[in-house]
């Protein structure tokens, strides 16, 4: 019987040993994320997902990426913007007579290869700081380097095509007289051509009619003067014609209904989108609480937007947008987060709810006392045991055993 008792007990041990792992779980991360707090105490937020692909020669514009939640949640004007590169550390603009800081923004008239690198801005005010990098990379001016400086544009077959030059905001705003100058195959568009038409003010191209031959890539771009001296500003366009207007219509796969945390632990949350297979989709992803966007629910930046993954899966493309909670406190069960996706064709939203791990806690409680109980089961035993064969009737007892294992 004892011989028994044992077997069992180390089979329930062994048994219980896998789960106590998973209760305890939500207490022990299994990556560590923490942001990295730089000098300063500035919390550090993480590398934005954008990327300056720009070609040396040309002025570049970096925008402190998280400016802009900033200039929103607080109406402060004692704001203070500054910029360093990671790998020198030195700050910038620095000696360099080709930078400068206007409104913020990182001015570089022109950029050169060498001034590839990771940047980071940092925005503080008397009471707080925080930081964000983005990375800048600027290739040689040849046509080698055109599938990294291009932008991916989608246009329909024998409908009228538009083309926008992107990322030109700096160089326009605030200013008239301006116009784009388009170019396929170093021809100049729009002239008498009716097949295309640059409009005026804006920095759109039409087309008239897609055929598949305006598939390939296109430049555009604008005369710009600083200081005495005329630079041109370009962006390159790669024209993907599509044979009929049918984007896949994105769907949201995870997260659950509900989430399971501790109180006090971190948590991420992703939210994964299926995005169709092939063609790359105008899918944008972001996370809401209690209908707010992240940055203004949580100026604090406990609970963030994690970076933007996307990847394909044997040709099936995702998105996924974490949400992060450092840590998970008491009022997160009450807010109503909701992870959004919106295409050209469709808005679609799914609701999570964080709840407090219950299960857990107590779980590992009672497979801390198990052993403990097992080890009175067997002792109870014994004793029942040898004050049976004091008695007779030892059919009595065995019943008595197997009840009180049921029991268990
Ligand atoms: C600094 O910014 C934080 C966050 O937006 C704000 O709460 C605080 O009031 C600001 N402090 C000052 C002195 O402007
Ligand atoms: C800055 O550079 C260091 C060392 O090269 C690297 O460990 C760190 O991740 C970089 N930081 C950013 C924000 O890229
Ligand atoms: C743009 O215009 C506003 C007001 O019209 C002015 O305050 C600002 O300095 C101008 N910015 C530039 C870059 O010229
Ligand atoms: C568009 O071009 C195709 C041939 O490329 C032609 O058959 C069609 O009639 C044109 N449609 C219009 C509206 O011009
Ligand atoms: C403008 O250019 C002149 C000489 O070309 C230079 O001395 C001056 O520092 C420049 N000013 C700015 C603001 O870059
Ligand atoms: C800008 O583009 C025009 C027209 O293509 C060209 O004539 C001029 O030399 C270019 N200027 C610079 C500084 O590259
Ligand atoms: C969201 O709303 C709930 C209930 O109205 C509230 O308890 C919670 O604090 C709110 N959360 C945030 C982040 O504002």
């Amino acid at each position: 019987m004892f011989i028994l008792c044992m077997v069992i007990m180390a089979t329930s041990a062994f048994a219980l040993r896998p789960e106590e792992h998973t209760g305890k779980k939500p207490r022990i991360p299994l990556v560590s994320v923490r942001p990295l707090m730089a000098a300063r105490n500035c919390q550090f937020r993480g590398k934005h997902f954008k990327k300056y692909f720009r070609v040396e020669g040309e002025p570049v514009v970096l925008r402190c990426p998280q400016a802009r939640s900033w200039l929103q949640t607080s109406a402060s004007p004692n704001l203070n913007m500054m910029w360093h590169k990671n790998d020198s550390g030195r700050m910038v603009p620095g000696e360099e007579t080709r930078m400068g800081v206007q409104d913020g923004a990182l001015w570089i008239l022109p950029a050169l290869q060498r001034d590839s690198g990771t940047y980071i801005c940092t925005v503080r005010n008397a009471s707080y700081c925080d930081e964000m990098s983005i990375e800048l990379r600027v290739f040689e001016k040849t046509e080698a380097s055109l599938p990294f400086t291009s932008y991916p544009q989608i246009v329909t077959l024998s409908t009228s095509g538009l083309l926008a030059c992107p990322e030109l905001s700096e160089f326009t705003h605030n200013k008239t007289g301006w116009s784009i100058q388009w170019y396929k195959d170093s021809a100049l568009l729009g002239q008498d051509n009716k097949k295309f038409l640059s409009l005026r003010g804006t920095t759109r191209l039409l087309i008239h009619n897609v055929s598949m031959e305006d598939a390939g890539y296109y430049s555009c771009g604008l005369a710009f003067s600083h200081n005495g001296t005329r630079y041109n500003i370009t962006r390159h366009i790669k024209v993907h014609v599509n044979q009929k207007e049918e984007e896949p219509i994105p769907v949201i796969v995870s997260p659950r209904k509900t989430i399971l945390a501790s109180l006090g632990s971190r948590l991420t949350i992703p939210c994964k989108v299926f995005l169709g297979v092939g063609i790359k989709s105008t899918s944008l992803v972001w996370w809401t609480a209690n209908d707010t966007s992240i940055d203004n629910a949580y100026p604090g930046g406990r609970v963030s937007e994690g970076l933007d993954k996307e990847y394909s899966e044997n040709n099936e493309n995702y998105i996924e947008v974490p949400l992060v909670f450092d840590p998970v406190i008491r009022e997160d069960l009450n807010t109503d987060f909701k992870c959004t996706v919106t295409s050209r064709m469709s808005f679609q939203t799914l609701r999570t709810t964080v709840k407090e791990d219950t299960v857990s806690s107590t779980f590992s409680w009672e497979i801390a006392l198990a052993p403990l109980s097992l080890v009175f089961l067997v002792l109870g035993g014994i004793c029942v045991h040898r004050w049976c064969k004091h008695r007779p009737g030892k059919g009595y007892s065995l019943t008595r055993m197997k009840t009180s294992y049921e029991d268990f």
